[in-house]
Parts: structure tokens; C-alpha cells; sequence
């Protein structure tokens, strides 16, 4: 049992079912998330801001219980956006993220007073138009494009179509200088899904370097620099454990370091999704049947691909081992054989785990898919079939 993922009680299940009214459920603890900020904070850069990457999970009750806990939030869309300003964050903490913003969006999140970032010169001069066109100032956020090192010490980067390339980065300084925007700060965002403390930390003071080199380059004035997160999320037993006592550790010594020459530091942000929310969230569903065929064992659910995407198919599917679930209310001596777990919609596609063991089943029990709080319904097909939606609460 992994000690980072956070599940519900038997008891507490089958009240939240109760309380939902149907399956499938997605149930969200606060007290987790509350847990999760802690342990991502001590894990990362001494004295950084915080900000929370709504894409990981956008649902209302989960934003508003961060914004009482992290710094600020990334959004990546206009129902984003207002999802972090309902939440009662101040404007001038959220920064809407994204390669290619429309016109619309501009205008919009110059409107609402918050952040945005410039990703090339093209769009550093829609800024510009929209911001002269509303009669308003505004905060631009230069993302440098960086390329994503690999997972473990030593492996090759990738490439992204993200940020400013540097060649371009004179041309959208200049226009961002001429325009009612001010450069407010930078953006790095270096990849997801890091577990190793060495991979992560190298990252870490290659951003911050990169970032000094354009500020001292440009002569900036920058409010803030946000250097990216990283850190995984256990979405399997199989996957590498965060190693959150190393990250930790490397912060207390880099605090003591740093607390002379402090003064001199970029003020730093680190944002993080899936760290955040991934442990908080378990998805409750019921068994509808139960067949073998052949030497296999199917148990047939309400929940499909179309509410836990990323977490049955992008995870097991790329053989990274399967979904943790669990019956609720099985007896702890209970003998256990494989099954696949497998949803209701009409396509072979539609399979949350493999070979997983589970006791006997019957019509009506209940399965809980633990540590799948984050790109849970936002990242899902949920328009495929025309299906309901899946339902989520936070307790
Ligand atoms: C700019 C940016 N910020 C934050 C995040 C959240 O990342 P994660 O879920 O890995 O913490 C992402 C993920 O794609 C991102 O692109």
C-alpha cells in the first residue's frame, strides 16, 4: 500500500455513495489536499510560491478548498478562469497559461486583471492590440520554450512547441515593452511525472539559471519566475515512488545555503497539479455483472473510459502497471483471484484494469479506484456515447 495515497474509510464510502445519490462518484478529501500542499511544499524550493495547475482537476469544490492553501492557480481556459476567480482568488494570482490563445481569450483574461503568458511574437502582439483596444494595462509572462529532460539521471531531453524560442525572444520583449503590458515575470515548465529527486532538483537550478541568464539579459523587473513543478503522482503500485524525503531534505540545505545571499534570489513559483490532487481523489463504482470467459474473469461496472481516462488506459494501457482498486467491505481474509474490471460501454476499449485481484463480487458491491484525483473527468472522452456525466464530490 503506498503511504502517499490517501483512501477512504469503508464506512465513509458507503456514506459518500449515500450522499451521491448514484455511481460512478468521484470523492474528493479535503483533508488530503490540505496533506498534499504540505508535503509538496516541503519537498520544494525553500520560500517559493505555490500555485495549483487547475488542469490536473478543476472541479469547484477541490479549487476553492486550494485557494485558501496555495499561492496562486494556472488556468488554461475561460471556464478555467472562472472557476479560479469564483474560487475567490485575487486576479493578480492567476496566471492563464496556454501556446495559442485567441483573440477572445486575450481579451478576456485582460479584462479579469489576471496574468498571462506570451509564448511568441505573434501572440505578444495580440496581447498588445487587445490590451490597447480595452483601454487597460496588463501582466505578460514570458514563457522561455525548455525542453523536458528525461526521466531518470543521464536520459535524452524531448523538444516541445512551448514558450518564446530564444532567437524570438529580443522581438517579444520589445513589442511586450512598447504595449500597455509590463513583463510581470517568466514562465519555465520543464515536464510532469518526475519521481527521481536528482532529475528533479538538476531541472530546478537549470530553470532558475536559464531564467537569471534573460532577466540579467533584458534587464528586468520581474515580480515572479515561475520554474515549473514536476513531481509524479503514484497512478500505480508499478510507478516510481516520489522520493519526497530526498526533495526534502535537498530544501533544508539549500534553505541554510541561501539564507545569505537571499536578497539576490529570483523570487520563485513553483505550480503543480497532479502532486496536489492525485492522492485526494478515489473513484467509487458498482458492479452491474460478473461472467468469465474463457479463462477469464470479467466484473463488469458503471464507470468507464469516458470518466477515468487517463488513469485505466493512459497509465496501465502504456504497461505501467494496473489501477489500484479495492471492493469495499471485502473481508481482509477473503481469497482473491485475478479479474479484469471492465465498464458498460460498447467498445473493447472500454477496460479500467487488467488483471487485478479482487474477492468474489456480486451485483451491487462496490469498487473504489484509489489515487486517481488528478486528470480524472477532465481529461476523459466523457462525450463518447453520449453517456451521463460522472458525478464528484468533495468531503
Ligand atoms: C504549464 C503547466 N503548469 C502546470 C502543469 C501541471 O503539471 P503536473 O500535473 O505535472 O503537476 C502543467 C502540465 O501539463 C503545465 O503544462
Amino acid at each position: 500500500m503506498r503511504k502517499d495515497i490517501v483512501t477512504p474509510t469503508d464506512r465513509e464510502t458507503r456514506l459518500l455513495a449515500r450522499r451521491a445519490g448514484r455511481t460512478p462518484v468521484y470523492v474528493y478529501s479535503r483533508e488530503a489536499l490540505r496533506a498534499a500542499v504540505e508535503r509538496v511544499r516541503a519537498a520544494s524550493v525553500p520560500g517559493a510560491g505555490l500555485y495549483y495547475s487547475l488542469k490536473a482537476n478543476p472541479h469547484p469544490g477541490v479549487v476553492q478548498t486550494l485557494a485558501t492553501l496555495v499561492d496562486g492557480f494556472d488556468v488554461c481556459s475561460l471556464a478555467e478562469l472562472e472557476t479560479a476567480l469564483n474560487a475567490g482568488l485575487a486576479p493578480r494570482k492567476v496566471l492563464f497559461t496556454g501556446p495559442a490563445k485567441s483573440g477572445e481569450e486575450a481579451a478576456a483574461a485582460l479584462a479579469a486583471d489576471v496574468m498571462v503568458t506570451v509564448e511568441s511574437p505573434r501572440q505578444a502582439g495580440l496581447f498588445a492590440e487587445a490590451a490597447a483596444e480595452l483601454g487597460v494595462t496588463g501582466r505578460g509572462v514570458i514563457r522561455l520554450n525548455t525542453p523536458y529532460p528525461g526521466r531518470t539521471s543521464g536520459a535524452d531531453p524531448s523538444q516541445n512547441q512551448f514558450g518564446v524560442a530564444q532567437e524570438d525572444l529580443a522581438e517579444v520583449v520589445d513589442i511586450l515593452r512598447a504595449s500597455p503590458l509590463s513583463v510581470a515575470g517568466l514562465q519555465l515548465f520543464w515536464g510532469s511525472q518526475y519521481a527521481d529527486a536528482d532529475v528533479i532538483l538538476a531541472a530546478r537550478k537549470t530553470m532558475e539559471e536559464q531564467a537569471r541568464a534573460c532577466v540579467d539579459r533584458f534587464g528586468l523587473q520581474v515580480e515572479f519566475v515561475s520554474i515549473g513543478g514536476g513531481i509524479a503522482m503514484p497512478w500505480c503500485d508499478a510507478d516510481p515512488e516520489v522520493d519526497w524525503a530526498g526533495l526534502a531534505a535537498a530544501g533544508l540545505d539549500a534553505a541554510a545555503v541561501d539564507g545569505a545571499d537571499a536578497e539576490d534570489r529570483l523570487p520563485l513559483v513553483c505550480e503543480y497539479g497532479r502532486s496536489i490532487v492525485g492522492s485526494a481523489g478515489s473513484l467509487l463504482t458498482t458492479v452491474l455483472d460478473t461472467k468469465t470467459i474463457g479463462d477469464r474473469r470479467y466484473v463488469l461496472v458503471d464507470a468507464g473510459i469516458n470518466h477515468v481516462f487517463i488513469a485505466s488506459r493512459l497509465i496501465a494501457g502504456a504497461g505501467r502497471g494496473e489501477p489500484r482498486v479495492r471492493m469495499v467491505g471485502a473481508r481482509p481474509d477473503a481469497a482473491t483471484s485475478p479479474a479484469w474490471v471492465t465498464g458498460p460501454l460498447c467498445s473493447q476499449l472500454d477496460v479500467l484494469a487488467k488483471d487485478v485481484l479482487l474477492p468474489e463480487v456480486e451485483v451491487g458491491d462496490l469498487l473504489l479506484f484509489e489515487g486517481v484525483g488528478a486528470y480524472g473527468p477532465t481529461f476523459s472522452p466523457s462525450g463518447f456515447l453520449s453517456r451521463d456525466k460522472v458525478r464528484e464530490i468533495v468531503f
